[in-house]
């Protein structure tokens, strides 16, 4: 089967960088979001790191013109899945809102049409479930940000055919993308390890350990992490990864209990960089730390 038309659902963090990568690659790309706003943030974003790839040499003008003719925006899913063939799940980390979306792709796409999930936790077999192509759905996992991380993680359900874990692996090569293979179990094999590592921060800086710039120092130059698991952790979205949290807390046990320091951030409305202040303060791009 030929893929052409690649449709991304919810132009948030990764969404956006989803739909940048495939229109890079070539592919009629559509970003559907439900908020005109997120997608008009999206194609702003977007035009930046464009310009940045071209002033680093990574891209040239014509790749980026041919990427910005390649991509598209809406608001209407069920009119856009009626002509692609292939859909990339982005919306937020929450079971209802998945299953809400699913089923309308289900509904609308032609069946043949495979539907990959960017979730971070939840049971690819669980996301079938909700269609009735359960053999064409999968995870197929990026990373953040986008455009600069190398790994897809592709994850099969209990009824995940051969051909379609080979069309997600296609699609993610083209996309520049390695990728490895993953039998289904709660949080897969990286986001187990982040959200571990980002909690247990959380529970340090909780507990007076040291300040939020020694513990990102401490892993990097220590651990030898590109970065540290409190700004990572603002990277993400901190409510992406309390969702996480909650559902491996859920699946795994009590290990993965979300830090209250965590909890109380995100009621708080301290989202990291997406609202400008997380566990660091990004208005003025200071980043210095506020607490
Ligand atoms: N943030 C990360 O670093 C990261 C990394 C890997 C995977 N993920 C996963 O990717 C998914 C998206 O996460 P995110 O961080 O991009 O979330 P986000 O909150 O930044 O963006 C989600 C977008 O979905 C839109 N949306 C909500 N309901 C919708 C609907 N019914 N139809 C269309 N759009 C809708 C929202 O308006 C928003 O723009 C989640 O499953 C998350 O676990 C996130």
């Amino acid at each position: 089967m030929t893929i052409d038309k690649i449709t991304v659902v919810g132009a948030g963090v990764m969404g956006r960088g989803i739909a940048y990568v495939s229109a890079l690659a070539g592919f009629q790309t559509t970003l559907v979001d439900v908020s005109k706003e997120q997608l008009a943030n999206a194609l702003a974003e977007l035009n930046t790191i464009a310009e940045k790839a071209v002033a680093r040499g990574k891209i040239s003008h014509t790749s980026v013109e041919k990427l910005f003719h390649s991509l598209h925006t809406s608001t209407d899913l069920q009119t856009v899945v009626q002509e692609t063939d292939f859909v990339i799940e982005a919306v937020p980390e929450k079971r209802d809102l998945k299953k809400q979306v699913l089923e309308i792709v289900d509904v609308f796409s032609p069946q043949q049409v495979v539907i990959a999930s960017n979730t971070s936790t939840i049971s690819p077999t669980e996301l079938g479930s909700y269609t009735k192509r359960p053999e064409r759905v999968a995870a197929m996992h990026f990373f953040n940000p986008v455009h600069r991380m190398r790994l897809v993680e592709i994850v099969k359900g209990l009824e995940t055919s051969a051909n379609t874990v080979g069309l997600i692996r296609k699609v993610a090569e083209r996309m520049g993308k390695e990728t490895v293979e993953v039998n289904e179990f709660p949080g897969f094999v990286t986001s187990r390890i982040s959200a571990m590592v980002g909690n247990e921060a959380f529970y340090m800086l909780q507990e007076g350990v040291a300040s939020a710039e020694d513990i990102d120092k401490a892993i990097k130059l220590g651990l030898n992490y590109p970065m540290g698991p409190l700004e990572l952790g603002d990277l993400v979205g901190l409510d992406t990864r309390l969702n996480n949290l909650k559902y491996l807390h859920e699946t795994l046990g009590e290990k993965f209990r979300p830090a209250p320091l965590l909890e109380q951030y995100v009621k708080a409305g301290r989202l990291g960089r997406k609202t400008g202040r997380g566990v660091y303060d990004y208005t003025n791009d200071s980043e210095m730390v506020k607490k």
